[in-house]
């Protein structure tokens, strides 16, 4: 099949934005910058504890509620809102719900460590951090994912961006996100090898996401359009955290071996509310 390759337009940062914090402990100050618009983002070394990632990662591959389509990329617990409309996706969050918790409440589990101090950070400024909620249900608080799709990258060049613009999810407080900006949370609980995060200095506007026909979703963007972009790409290794701005166009590179993190996306709605959702 031909395929033309599309010069895609849109925002590209400075370089001193365009680079990644690296840190061996916590530090919440970093992330509320990310939040803001104030950096690119942030890496936090092996943070979570090996009794922890153990724990969570035996939960997750133990879970009756984990999922796997032949034919895509990865194992999951949780729910994801992606291209779907809002009552589905909450519906799906509602059914997993008590499945996700099983698998974050671990001990010493980074998923409730992270948010407690990121709401600590905010409540300095009078903002807090809660999941999104829409007509009394609540998004999903965690994706689980491993991924083991083979070829050059395991999990394609996207950006979270576009997802939050689906008609079919309109009135969903996530929307009030696209007047912010929105961070993208992953904390690594196994990795044996590769699977670096690799990300690149543009923000696709509307005109190259209609071009493309992935106005909704944000996802594929092929990689020789991308490739005369500047790009990071960032070793990720078991027991970091890390959170990063994801209206850039970023992608896992090939992986071998399991590489299974706890994410989930979370931005400003107003100056007092962070929401989050998966
Ligand atoms: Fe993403």
């Amino acid at each position: 099949m031909q395929q033309r390759t599309i010069r895609l337009s849109g925002r590209q940062a400075d370089q001193d934005f365009f680079r990644f914090e690296e840190r061996g402990e916590l530090d919440y100050g970093l992330v509320l910058d990310v939040l803001h618009g104030r950096r690119l983002g942030v890496i936090f070394r092996d943070v979570i504890p090996p009794a922890a990632r153990k724990d969570l990662t035996e939960r997750f591959w133990a879970s009756p509620a984990r999922q796997h389509r032949e034919g895509e990329p990865s194992h999951y617990v949780g729910a994801y809102h992606w291209n779907k409309d809002t009552d589905t996706y909450l519906g799906e969050a509602a059914e997993v719900a008590e499945h996700v918790r099983k698998v974050i409440d671990a001990p010493d589990s980074p998923w409730h460590l992270f948010r407690q101090g990121v709401n600590e950070a905010l409540r300095e400024e009078g903002a807090s951090l809660r999941m999104a909620r829409m007509n009394g249900r609540s998004a999903c608080a965690a994706l689980i994912r491993a991924w083991d799709k083979e070829g050059d990258f395991s999990l394609d060049p996207h950006e979270d961006e576009a997802q939050c613009k689906d008609p079919r999810q309109a009135g969903f407080e996530i929307q009030r996100v696209l007047d912010h900006q929105i961070c993208a949370v992953n904390m690594c609980t196994e990795h044996s090898d590769g699977g670096r995060l690799v990300i690149w200095n543009i923000r696709p506007d509307d005109e190259t996401r209609r071009s493309l026909g992935i106005e909704r979703t944000g996802l594929p963007y092929a990689a020789e359009a991308l490739a005369d972009l500047e790009e990071l790409r960032l070793e990720i290794r078991e027991g970091d955290i890390y959170a990063f701005n994801g209206a850039f166009v970023h992608a896992v590179d090939a992986n071998t071996g399991n590489r299974t993190t706890v994410s989930f996306i979370m931005g400003f709605t107003d100056p007092r509310t962070v929401v989050s959702w998966t």
